[in-house]
């Protein structure tokens, strides 16, 4: 019988050990450091309606035209996608719940998106996003603190050069107004446009800025800048909003030319890019979607908020140096023969009870075989068991990482000489 290799569909990896330890540790610190700024978990579903991300994202945005992984359930005919991002969904689930009835939400979610992009290093179709949003304030301090947490999150990883990118794209007047200066503009210069250019000339030529053909890069350098369009309070809530993240510190690089890839913003946007990464050189990106809540269906209410991607923030931790050391077992447990198996099993769940982390040799083998693999584990302390120790009503205990001879200790006393081992024998080192 042949069968056909089965893999992983391109561009959807899997995260193998020491790999994982790597995602685990990124996450631990993700979740601490969310909460430090009263920011709770929101989880919503990987499937949604299509219809929500046309919506949100924009139809004539490279995500929606071309990257969802779209499909009907052919059980009941319904449009369905896999999340491209995860900003619609958040917004959806807020007002299906009603949420910003108790008031403004600071809220942030962890987990995979999809988006039918070609694959290459910091490129991938199953990628994952740290999203933090914070839906209900208007005012130009929360896109400062977005830019705070950034900067805080990458010295605490200790990243090294990653730089922010700022931008305001205005109000919907303003937007307009530039918008009909830019056709104008390209218009004149019908002919330079490449072919995606022209067809989104009259649908979305902001979305032209965007492009990223090295033969459109002059004519879109001559365009008409938005920001020369920003009327009073779009101007004050921008001068806010680096004003608060020049007073606490962090560098920042105007770049006019910054439209991000979604259609739901207006006024602050922001990319951190790092030259580390090569072509994928944005971490983290977001900024203000004030109109979306609204466009969604809900009563009208301000946001903003950014996503991380964490592939990339990984690639560029390990490169920045960052120490991951895999977590290993504090004691690994032998034992040979049934008695010993069944005191062997005990004992592992009362130290288990004491909070160590334990590994219980199962599968048999000799002593020795088993104490090859007590030292691979990484464990401090290996326990013994056999006939023998059963007999006597002891365990052997055999420090892996250190010479000493092995011991012999009863039974009721394991988790006392296990516990002075590993935490009694530190303090004694250091004093
Ligand atoms: P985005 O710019 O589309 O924004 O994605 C945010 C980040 O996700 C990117 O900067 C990048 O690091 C990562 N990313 C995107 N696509 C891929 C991919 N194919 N492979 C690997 N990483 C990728 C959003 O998604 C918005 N929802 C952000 C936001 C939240 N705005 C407001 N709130």
């Amino acid at each position: 019988m042949s069968a056909t290799k089965l893999q992983a569909v391109r561009g959807m990896n899997d995260i193998l050990p020491p790999e994982s330890d790597w995602w685990e540790e990124f996450e631990e610190r993700v979740r601490t450091w969310a909460r430090a700024y009263g920011y709770r978990p929101i989880r919503t579903p990987i499937v949604e309606p299509t219809a929500l991300f046309k919506r949100a994202i924009g139809e004539v945005t490279d995500i929606v035209e071309k990257e969802m992984y779209s499909f009907e359930d052919v059980l009941n005919g319904e449009h369905l996608t896999l999340r491209p991002e995860g900003t619609a969904g958040c917004v959806r689930a807020v007002i299906e719940h009603n949420l910003l009835f108790q008031g403004p939400q600071r809220l942030y979610y962890l987990g995979p998106m999809f988006r039918h992009e070609r694959p290459q290093k910091g490129r991938y179709r199953q990628f994952h996003q740290v999203g933090i949003e914070a839906l209900g304030f208007a005012g130009p301090d929360i896109d400062a603190e977005l830019i705070l947490m950034g900067a805080r999150l990458w010295d605490e990883l200790g990243l090294q050069d990653v730089r922010l990118e700022i931008n305001s794209l205005g109000s919907s007047e303003e937007r307009t107004a530039h918008r009909r200066a830019l056709v104008e503009y390209f218009r004149a210069r019908y002919d330079e446009l490449d072919e995606d250019g022209k067809r989104r000339l009259e649908r979305n030529p902001l979305r032209i800025l965007d492009s990223k053909n090295p033969a459109m890069q002059e004519l879109i350098e001559g365009a008409p800048r938005l920001l020369d369009f920003l009327g009073e309070e779009s101007r004050v809530h921008f001068e806010r909003v680096l004003a608060l993240i020049e007073a606490a510190g962090v560098p920042y690089r105007i770049n006019p030319r910054l439209v991000r890839g979604l259609d739901y913003y207006n006024r602050t946007v922001f990319e951190w890019v790092t030259p580390r990464l090569g072509a994928q050189a944005t971490i983290c990106a977001g900024g203000r979607y004030d109109g979306l809540i609204e466009q969604l269906g809900g009563r009208p209410a301000p946001a903003a908020g950014f996503a991380i991607g964490v592939e990339r923030l990984l690639l560029l931790w390990q490169m920045s140096g960052g120490n991951v050391t895999p977590k290993v077992p504090d004691v690994y447990v032998v034992h040979q023969g049934e008695r010993a198996e069944a005191v062997a099993f005990q004992l592992a769940e009362r130290l288990r009870d004491l909070g160590l982390d334990v590994v219980l040799h199962c599968g048999g083998g000799s002593f020795k075989s088993q104490m090859k693999k007590a030292d691979a584990s990484g464990a401090a302390l290996a326990l013994i068991l056999g006939e023998d120790e059963v007999d006597s009503g002891t365990v052997g205990l055999k420090p892996l990482r250190q010479e000493a001879p092995q011991q012999r200790v009863a039974i009721e006393a394991c988790e006392d000489a296990v516990m002075q081992w590993l935490y009694g024998q530190e303090e004694g080192d250091g004093a």
